[in-house]
């Protein structure tokens, strides 16, 4: 019997949200959304289907996520359709079709789903959420300033120090030309690129880099002068944003990418790893025909940020918590505790009746241990007399009163 039972298991690689988790992802969606608007910034949409072809254009390729990690499959009109892997060639689309109405720069953010087809591990998985921010229509390095301060800004929102995070940045134009001068043809170059963007994984990085260019090549520690990363680190730092440096070996592995590159990593050799990445598309829209739109953005996964936030202790229970408890004493009192918790709702708090078969301190403990913020106890006394006393479980302190008493103190 059992072997044709269907398995509870969701499809590998993806997840399913039991509140817990749906509470922690909505979190972090709530942050990013303020933190992106606090920017500015507007939001857009689109569908999961993209046609096929839209990843496989030139300019817009990425070998490996296109080759091996996309989720293509033909549809019932003999169309070729692929779950979107990244959010960056929908929004070119997108920003190339309104091109003559839209009053640039433009900056827009989403929280699209996306679907990789990737080996699972820690970080890494085959559905993801990230949110993208970009900014269309301004060559100024001031945007890539801007973009990296926004994702600055929003990793302190979740109460992260400056020193758990350090951003990463070089400049695709310059690494270029710095191969090209040190005579690497563009096939060695290309080698090169995937070199350094492997340069964490591997052991005998100076080895491979020899092999490839030579003994005496290496790459400068400091950003050349006139350089874009060198003005994007200037910026920066006159924003007080210092937790910030020159990286050669950043490369980012699509090939739109122009201009300054960048990524984020977690400082914690426990979860060192890239939490976002990002930089400036000179030519994408233009593969849509019209005029080039330039572009800067970054894309922020929900896996990655959450396993951050856990690492610095930043997520704590009180995010899935009502922030008021009605505890009733007994269990023939619970539809008079709903009736109160119906008008506690006024403050604005959430408010839930806790009407398990559980004893009084049990109940309380409950309340506690899921780090909810007030309770309030209703006995017999209360019912009777209309007066009810709120405990703040935090600081131990009461407040006492008539219903209207307590919502005027809790509003304030
Ligand atoms: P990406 O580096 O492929 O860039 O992804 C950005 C971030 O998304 C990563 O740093 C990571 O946090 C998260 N991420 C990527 N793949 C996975 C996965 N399989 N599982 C969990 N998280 C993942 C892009 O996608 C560019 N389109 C970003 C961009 C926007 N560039 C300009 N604008």
């Amino acid at each position: 019997m059992t072997g044709s039972r269907l398995s509870t298991d969701s499809y590998k690689g993806v997840r399913d949200f039991y509140p817990d988790d749906m509470a922690v992802k909505e979190y972090i969606f709530d942050v990013w959304q303020q933190t992106a608007e606090s920017f500015g910034f507007e939001r857009y949409d689109a569908s999961i289907l993209e046609p096929a072809e839209l990843y496989r254009a030139k300019g817009a390729e990425n070998a490996e996520l296109v080759n091996e990690q996309t989720y293509t499959f033909t549809d019932r009109g003999n169309r070729e359709v692929t779950l979107r892997p990244e959010m960056t060639p929908t929004v070119a689309r997108m920003i190339a079709a309104k091109q003559k109405e839209l009053a640039f720069p433009v900056r827009w953010y989403s929280i699209p789903n996306l679907f990789r087809y990737e080996r699972a591990q820690r970080g890494r998985l085959r559905e993801h959420w990230q949110l993208n921010c970009d900014i269309f229509g301004s060559s100024d390095t001031l945007a890539e300033v801007e973009i990296i301060s926004l994702a600055h800004q929003l990793f302190l929102n979740f109460g992260a120090d400056p020193d758990t995070f350090e951003i990463r940045i070089n400049d695709r134009r310059w690494l270029n030309e710095t191969l090209a001068a040190a005579g690497l043809d563009e096939t060695k170059s290309k080698e090169m690129l995937a070199l350094l963007d492997r340069k964490d994984k591997i052991d005998n990085f100076e080895a491979e880099v020899e092999k490839i260019a030579g003994p005496d090549f290496s790459l400068p520690t400091e950003p050349p002068g006139d350089s874009g990363v060198a003005r994007v680190l200037e910026g920066l730092r006159e924003l007080g944003i210092n937790n910030v440096r020159f990286a050669p070996e950043i490369v980012r592995g699509f090939d739109y990418y122009t201009g300054v590159v960048f990524e984020i990593y977690d400082t914690s050799p426990e979860n060192n790893r890239a939490l976002m990445g990002g930089g400036r598309y000179d030519n994408l829209t233009a593969l849509f025909g019209g005029e080039a739109v330039t572009g800067v953005g970054f894309g922020l996964g929900d896996v990655t940020m959450r396993d951050f936030l856990e690492t610095h202790n930043l997520l704590t229970a009180d995010i899935t918590a009502p922030e008021l408890v009605v505890i009733p004493v007994e269990s023939t009192e619970n539809l008079e505790a709903m009736k109160v918790a119906s008008q506690l709702r006024q403050s604005g708090l959430s408010v839930a009746v806790d009407f398990s078969d559980k004893k009084l301190a049990k109940k309380l403990a409950a309340a506690g241990a899921r780090l909810s913020q007030y309770a309030l106890v209703l006995g017999a006394d209360e019912v009777n007399t209309k007066k009810y006393t709120v405990k703040n479980l935090a600081t131990g302190d009461d407040l006492s009163g008539s219903l209207e008493e307590l919502l005027n103190s809790l509003n304030s």
